[in-house]
């Protein structure tokens, strides 16, 4: 085979080269009838190419051909790279260009678009000088974003953040398999809600009625007491939401951890502690091109966190909030409001935007989540925060069959659903607790978008299930 360059790869020390690039057209500009420019677009980077009549070499019909192809269409081209004598102002690779001998088509897109890329790519900013200048644009909303993801996905912005989701995900095993975790995976389908509530996807089962798993909680557990020791799990968690919010969606990817506990919940806050770490630290070495496309279109500060995260207790949240002049309930949860407000208070504080806070309220948690031992009325559970909202939930569990049935049936849960489940403390099981992680919310807020909805693929929210 032909050897291929990659567009993000084109830089100066290759001038002279011949390089064969496959690509998208994103714009062709025709000067008269000898020369068009093109700028090709791979993977969110761009790269100016000339084409320039010449004898032998390229013809008046082949400029003209190219003038007649659409935008998005497929290109392969060869040429050789040169350096301009200005930096190129509309492509990522300013550098280069790259002067066509070959163009070729692979597969025409057709002549109109719902999105046009260019547009799609561009920053508030940037928007409304070019509205100033009077240039013509358009303003791409989320829903046209949405319905024809699949051009949305072409901008830089967008290719950066689903590579930084991947990064993610991959720290995330990577870590937890070196120490010591397993990777398992549950099922989806199950007979009773796992985390109670009505935001539950119901369905037939073969006559039998059962739900869509609202988490992997029930059977991660489950897997502790079948000897695991530690485990976790990458996987779909579907929420039957009602409301429509920046940061909720019907089916997101949950990153689950459960482990065996010797002696107290804050082993499992440990793990959080230095997994998050490492995965802010690695997101920033390994993902700078990433977030640079991310950030030219949605601007935004580096996350600032602490080399050993800042853990704080609900009460001690609460005793800020109140000295701030929030009044909360101390025994009830916090509203999205003063969670940002606290995040904001302990930013300027402790100089983080990233912390846990722990020992919440009895009232507020699941029926799982194991009471403080000294006073029923808080829990060995904890929320994790980035720029003030939620993106962990974690605790330690209920390991006592007997307390458990009596927490469920508390809580308003048919424990006959959940028989399985409750006799599988019956048979040994040991302390343990752990967390559940929801990745775009990671993702938003590692990079302060706004919108869950940026970081999922292909959204499925209240009013969305296609495409
Ligand atoms: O807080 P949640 O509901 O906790 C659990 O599911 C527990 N089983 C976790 C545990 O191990 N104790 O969900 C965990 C995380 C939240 O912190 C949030 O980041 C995310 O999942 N999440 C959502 N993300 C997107 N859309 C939704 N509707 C979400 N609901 C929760």
């Amino acid at each position: 085979g032909r050897k291929w360059t990659e567009v993000g790869s084109i830089a100066p020390e290759m001038k002279d080269r011949v390089v064969l690039v496959r690509g998208r057209v994103q714009t062709i500009r025709p000067v008269g009838k000898k020369i068009a420019f093109v700028v090709v677009r791979e993977r969110g980077f761009t790269v100016q190419c000339v084409l320039t009549v010449k004898p032998e070499l390229v013809s008046s019909q082949m400029v003209k051909y190219a003038t007649s192809l659409s935008k998005e269409s497929i290109i392969d081209v060869e040429g050789v790279v040169t350096i301009p004598e200005k930096p190129i102002t509309g492509a990522t690779q300013q550098q280069v260009e790259v002067q066509i001998s070959k163009l070729y088509c692979v597969n025409r897109a057709v002549p109109t678009l719902p999105i046009n890329i260019e547009d799609a790519a561009r920053s508030e900013v940037e928007i409304e000088q070019a509205l100033e200048k009077g240039e013509q644009l358009v303003r791409v909303n989320q829903d046209t974003r949405l319905n024809f993801r699949i051009l949305d996905m072409r901008t830089p912005a967008n290719q950066g953040i689903f590579r930084i989701q991947c990064q993610i995900e991959n720290i995330f095993r990577q870590f937890l398999l070196s120490e010591g975790f397993v990777g398992i995976h549950t099922p989806k389908l199950i007979g009773g809600s796992s985390e109670g509530g009505s935001a539950v996807f119901r369905l037939d089962y073969k006559g039998q009625p059962a739900c869509l798993a609202q988490s992997p909680q029930l059977h991660k557990q489950m897997a502790i007491c079948g000897d695991f020791g530690r485990v976790f799990e990458v996987g779909p968690v579907f929420r039957a939401e009602d409301s429509f919010t920046h940061r909720h969606l019907c089916e997101f990817t949950g990153l689950d951890v459960e482990m065996e506990i010797k002696e107290h919940y804050s082993e499992v806050m440990d793990i959080v502690d230095r997994l998050f770490v490492a995965m802010f630290d690695s997101l920033n070495e390994k993902c700078k091109k990433e977030l640079e496309a991310v950030g030219k279109q949605y601007p935004f500060e580096p996350l600032k966190y602490l080399r050993k995260t800042l853990r704080l207790t609900f009460a001690e949240g609460i005793q800020m909030l109140k000295e701030a002049g929030v009044e909360v309930d101390p025994l009830g949860d916090l509203n999205t409001e003063s969670e940002r407000k606290l995040g904001q208070l302990v930013a300027e504080k402790y100089g983080t935007e990233f912390y846990i806070l722990h020992k919440y309220p009895q009232a507020v948690r699941p029926f799982y989540t194991m009471p403080c031992h000294d006073n029923p009325s808080y829990s060995n559970s904890f929320d994790v925060f980035i720029r003030g909202e939620e993106i962990i939930s974690g605790a330690q569990r209920v390991h006592v069959p007997e307390l458990l049935e009596k927490r469920a049936g508390e809580c308003g849960i048919d424990v006959k659903t959940i028989s399985t489940y409750i006799d599988s403390f019956r048979y040994g099981a040991p302390p343990h607790g752990g967390f559940g992680v929801g990745l775009e919310r990671v993702v938003m807020l590692f990079c302060a978008l706004n919108n869950i909805r940026k970081t999922s693929l292909f959204p499925r929210d209240p009013q969305r299930i296609v495409p």
